[in-house]
């Protein structure tokens, strides 16, 4: 018999669908994944480099719980040049992705029962993740139908029992960026009534049209010790090296030390040949980035522009990330149902906006190539639109709307 826990958790859908369009694939079908949460790109030279010397070397060991000094070192520069802000080796753990980082810190902070909470809608992982830690999820959803709640719509959902807020902007699935000046309310009333802020910034640097990404620290005492805010980020998105699995968290040297006890009797440190390679991204020419952004934010473009075109899909257009959230309720109100059919129908592979708290709405990305995003959005308004032409050619087959 699995334990109530095991029982209670879900598989993660987004991991999911990527198995789910790698088996269809496989079988030849012309699947188009409009799900996925990884830029196509290749990783850094330099991080290969960094990697690869190790590797060489033959000599591939255990390095400390929380990361080996070089990549600690790394994190203090990119904290410094991106934040603004000084901290210390102790300030940091490098984990396995920013997941076990959020993991670990929840460890560290919940007791049984104790309430986390989010907006709405939220990465698909949070609830999970908090109650794997023994904790009660609390999710916030904007009075307006909005991609964000207001500060006092967050204050109201604060009770006795919560010990965190978690903020992740810009957001996984809306793309919203979140104000300044929201940013600044919670940071700030965190601050002051001791709830301990985890601010998920794993696309803090993939933002467009020009904005600055948004520094929580701007908010917080210059003394990172008397500071409840825990800063995490990863090399997965900004340098499109997901596979490799390091993430890293910057708080309070208290919290990181229980963090790092945690880690190092769950994994111990990352894996040494990633950690290298982080090293060689985080130091190295960082064109790659930059490189990302604009490939992205044309993608984003071209996207937004051509769900537009389709009749009654509302679209707000993402300030980062690299995911769309329109809500198709003109079309279907249950999400589930949309995607199933969207697969079934076109091949296209997109994620229920129910995954994140949102009915209504679907998950697309514009990480892929513009030629899948066209191709992808065209077969969905063929699959949407009952006026459409009754064929529609498909990776060199003809469909037929009522032989699918
Ligand atoms: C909001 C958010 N946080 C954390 C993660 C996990 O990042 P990593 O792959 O570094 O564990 C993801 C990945 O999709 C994400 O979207």
């Amino acid at each position: 018999m699995l334990s109530q826990l095991a029982l209670s958790i879900k598989e993660s859908p987004t991991l999911k669908l990527n198995e789910t369009a790698a088996l269809l694939r496989d079988k030849g079908e012309p699947v188009i994944h409009l799900g996925g949460g990884e830029p196509k790109s290749r990783a850094p030279i330099d991080a290969i480099i960094g990697c690869a010397s190790l590797l060489n070397t033959g000599e591939v060991r255990y390095t400390p719980a929380d990361g080996i000094p070089a990549l600690k070192k790394a994190v203090i520069r990119y904290t410094e040049e991106h934040y603004d802000r000084s901290v210390l080796p102790e300030n940091v753990i490098v984990s396995s992705g920013a997941k076990q980082s959020i993991m670990v810190a929840l460890h560290a902070i919940l007791d049984p029962h104790d309430e986390v909470i989010f907006p709405a809608p939220y990465w698909v992982s949070y609830p999970e993740m908090v109650r794997l830690a023994g904790g009660v999820p609390v999710v916030v959803t904007a009075g307006d139908g909005s991609f964000q709640p207001t500060f006092d719509e967050i204050a109201a959902a604060v009770g006795s029992s919560t010990k965190a807020i978690i903020l992740n902007s810009p957001n996984n699935p809306s793309g919203v960026v979140y104000t300044d000046d929201f940013v600044r309310q919670v940071v700030e009333f965190c601050e002051k009534r001791g709830i301990w802020l985890l601010m998920d910034d794993t696309y803090n640097r993939l933002v467009y049209d020009g904005r600055s990404p948004t520094n929580c620290y701007a908010f917080t005492p210059e003394d990172v010790e008397r500071s409840k805010v825990v800063v995490i980020n990863c090399v997965s998105k900004m340098y499109a090296m997901t596979g490799f699995r390091i993430g890293w968290a910057v708080g309070n040297r208290d919290l990181v030390k229980a963090m790092s006890n945690i880690q190092s009797q769950q994994t111990s440190g990352p894996a040494a040949p990633s950690q290298w390679a982080a090293i060689g991204a985080l130091n190295g020419v960082q064109h790659s980035v930059s490189a990302l952004r604009a490939t992205l934010e044309n993608n984003r473009n071209v996207l937004v522009a051509r769900l537009r075109a389709i009749p009654g899909v509302k679209v707000t257009a993402p300030g980062g990330t690299f995911y769309t959230f329109p809500d198709f309720s003109a079309y279907e109100k249950k999400s589930h149902v949309l995607a199933a059919m969207l697969l079934d129908k076109v091949r296209v592979v997109t994620v229920p906006g129910k995954e994140f708290g949102m009915e209504g709405h679907l998950r697309i990305s514009f990480c892929g190539t513009l030629k899948e995003i066209t191709e992808g959005v065209q077969r969905i308004q063929w699959a949407l639109d009952p006026n459409a032409p009754n064929e529609l050619f498909l990776g060199g087959r003809r469909l037929l709307r009522d032989g699918l």
